[in-house]
């Protein structure tokens, strides 16, 4: 059974003092209250606080994740962080492809291919983003968008490369304006993009590949986003840095 995952993508927030203090409150929340047996909470802090959270883990409360990686193995390129360092802190997942990158740091699906790629080479599952802005969803095309960066992100894996990604659709519009997805446009477009994942790759992959919601997901609405049968979850941004907010969104299936 595809497991449920609420991943919290804190951004660049947060002081040392300030994530090392999200972190235990969290910890202390989870050991008062036990999160489902087949959910799965992710934690993805800015770089400089993987260790620390990383620490944490330990405790097998959560797992954590990055928030970027390069596309390269190694080398000349200064302030970028390799998979294979990722790796060596024995960090298992990583976030890629948010449309922040892709806004604001030129990241493509070509680009997304080729991190997810450094990503599996290293033992690390990637959560790949996908979504489409505003102007895209009045003109009726999430379907396409979606469709292409999943195909060219994606679609050069073999099947059994695959069975490690988790996929986030974010729409554009939604990420941290408040305005949410309603359960009715997440379902459509998770079932659709299950249904992509079936004609690629088979049913019994399909069925194994979570596929979490991100923007503007918060505790009074992700119950009813999680109900639906194609929504596997969240990728938490706003709400995933204060402590009972994430938590009541972990206890929400
Ligand atoms: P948000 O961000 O929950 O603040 O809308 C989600 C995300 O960007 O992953």
């Amino acid at each position: 059974m595809r497991k449920n995952i609420v991943a919290g993508n804190w951004k660049m927030n947060k002081k040392f003092d300030e994530a090392d203090e999200l972190v235990d409150s969290i910890m202390t929340k989870l050991e008062e209250t036990k999160l489902g047996d087949n959910t799965l909470m992710i934690i993805c802090p800015p770089f400089p606080y993987l260790e620390m959270c990383s620490d944490y883990s330990n405790d097998s409360y959560f797992e954590v994740g990055a928030q970027n990686v390069n596309d390269n193995e190694k080398g000349a390129y200064t302030g970028e962080v390799s998979a294979e360092m990722l790796e060596s802190m024995d960090i298992p997942y990583c976030i890629v492809g948010h449309s922040e990158r892709r806004a604001y740091y030129g990241e493509t699906d070509a680009t997304v291919a080729r991190k997810v790629d450094q990503l599996l080479q290293h033992d690390i599952k990637p959560i790949v983003c996908c979504g489409e802005v505003l102007e895209e969803r009045e003109a009726g095309k999430q379907f396409d968008v979606v469709k292409r960066q999943i195909t060219d992100g994606l679609f050069h894996l073999s099947a059994e490369q695959f069975a490690n990604v988790i996929i986030a659709y974010e729409p554009v519009w939604a990420i941290g304006t408040g305005k949410t997805a309603t359960p009715q446009q997440a379902q459509e477009i998770h079932a659709y993009i299950r249904g992509l994942i079936a004609e690629k790759y088979g049913k019994a992959v399909a069925d194994e590949t979570s596929i979490l919601y991100g923007g503007s997901c918060k505790p009074s609405n992700a119950k009813e986003l999680f109900a639906n049968p194609d929504v596997d979850g969240g990728l938490i941004g706003g709400a995933s840095l204060q402590a009972d907010d994430f938590i009541n969104i972990a206890l929400a299936f």
